[in-house]
């Protein structure tokens, strides 16, 4: 058993309650290899910021959770070598599928999970979530439940259809599975593609899609039932259209991208919603830098040579999303 406290790392619990009290949302940045590891300390640190760490099942296949772990304890140090005296990094599992992996993830240093039962019908979602808040508490691990099924398919993340959070059953499921926050369903989705273009309209000057707003009546009335509680959004890339542009113009194929427009996260932020996670914003930005190298330098095959933008990249990413659209920049307990 290691405890992420022997790691320096924290939980998420005091960094959400002043998050939902201070009106503004903590990135949860997902990674998967080294580059987008320093990208997000690097923006982090240098602006002041809480971060969670996410990591998937397709990152603990991809990259190994036991290094993904020790490259997380790095951060932690590597924070503080660039001058954050004390850092609040949570290393969090996103879409914890069972119990056993959470259990796992827990025994190993993780300092939150989330326990994603919002597939199964709602008895078993809340008999699920209970049982790994029981265990993760007894460690002091914070734990993230779900309800309510986003649309969209990505890799390992898959709901065909989306159902709204149902606002009448948020204070049953906080109350009977003693979870810590709570992911909600408002219209938001995984991947590049959260709308089709016929969910859309087109600005007439730009030809670019106009997605339809989120369900923020849906918030509202959650907000009202569980006044403070922390709440969490999924499926929260903006696909920002340069990228899409980068990516498109030097061989990438991505037509109609779209995503939650900033404004939408901005206003998401100064409420209850004091966890917003972005993985996608960060592939987009990782490929649209390297195929930019490989059409200008086709030459080019020291891979440090592409990675190296595509991390600078990212960090001017994280960035943008810390200090325009969260508001969670200079907001360290201790700067
Ligand atoms: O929520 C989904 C994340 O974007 C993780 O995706 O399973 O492909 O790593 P992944
Ligand atoms: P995006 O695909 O919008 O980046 O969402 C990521 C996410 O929700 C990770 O859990
Ligand atoms: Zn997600």
């Amino acid at each position: 058993m290691i405890s992420y406290k022997e790691l320096g790392l924290v939980n998420s619990r005091e960094m959400f309650s002043r998050a939902v009290k201070g009106g503004y949302a903590i990135p949860a940045f997902n990674f998967n290899n080294m580059e987008q590891l320093q990208a997000i300390i690097k923006a982090a640190s240098e602006t002041k910021s809480p971060v969670i760490l996410q990591v998937s099942k397709g990152a603990r296949s991809y990259a190994n959770e036991t290094l993904l772990r020790y490259l997380a304890q790095g951060a932690v140090a590597y924070a503080k070598e660039l001058g954050c005296k004390a850092p609040e990094i949570v290393l969090h599992l996103d879409h914890g599928d069972s119990f056993e992996t959470c259990k796992s993830c827990i025994d190993s240093g993780f300092s939150s999970v989330m326990i994603d039962g919002s597939h199964l019908p709602y008895d078993e979602n809340v008999a699920l979530t209970k049982k790994v808040v029981e265990y993760a508490h007894q460690f002091d691990v914070t734990v993230e439940g779900e309800l309510g099924v986003l649309a969209g398919v990505e890799d390992d993340v898959v709901a065909e259809v989306s159902h709204y959070t149902k606002p009448e059953e948020v204070i049953d499921f906080v109350t009977k599975t003693g979870c810590d926050s709570l992911a909600i369903s408002i219209g938001t989705s995984h991947g590049a593609y959260k709308f089709t273009p016929e969910q859309c309209t087109r600005d007439p000057k730009t030809g670019l899609l106009v997605p339809p707003p989120l369900a923020f009546d849906i918030l509202d009335a959650i907000m009202e039932k569980l006044p403070g509680f922390p709440i969490v959004l999924h499926g929260a890339s903006s696909v920002p259209q340069e990228y899409v542009k980068i990516i498109n113009e030097n061989g990438g194929k991505l037509p109609d991208a779209v995503g939650i427009p900033e404004e939408q996260l901005r206003k998401a932020s100064a409420s209850a919603v004091c966890k917003i996670n972005i993985d996608s914003d960060s592939r987009l930005a990782f490929t649209a830098a390297v195929r930019k190298v490989f059409t200008e330098t086709p030459g080019e095959f020291d891979p440090r040579k592409y990675c190296g933008p595509a991390r600078s990249l990212m960090e001017e990413l994280y960035k943008h999303k810390i200090v325009n659209v969260l508001g969670s920049d200079g907001k360290l307990a201790e700067v």
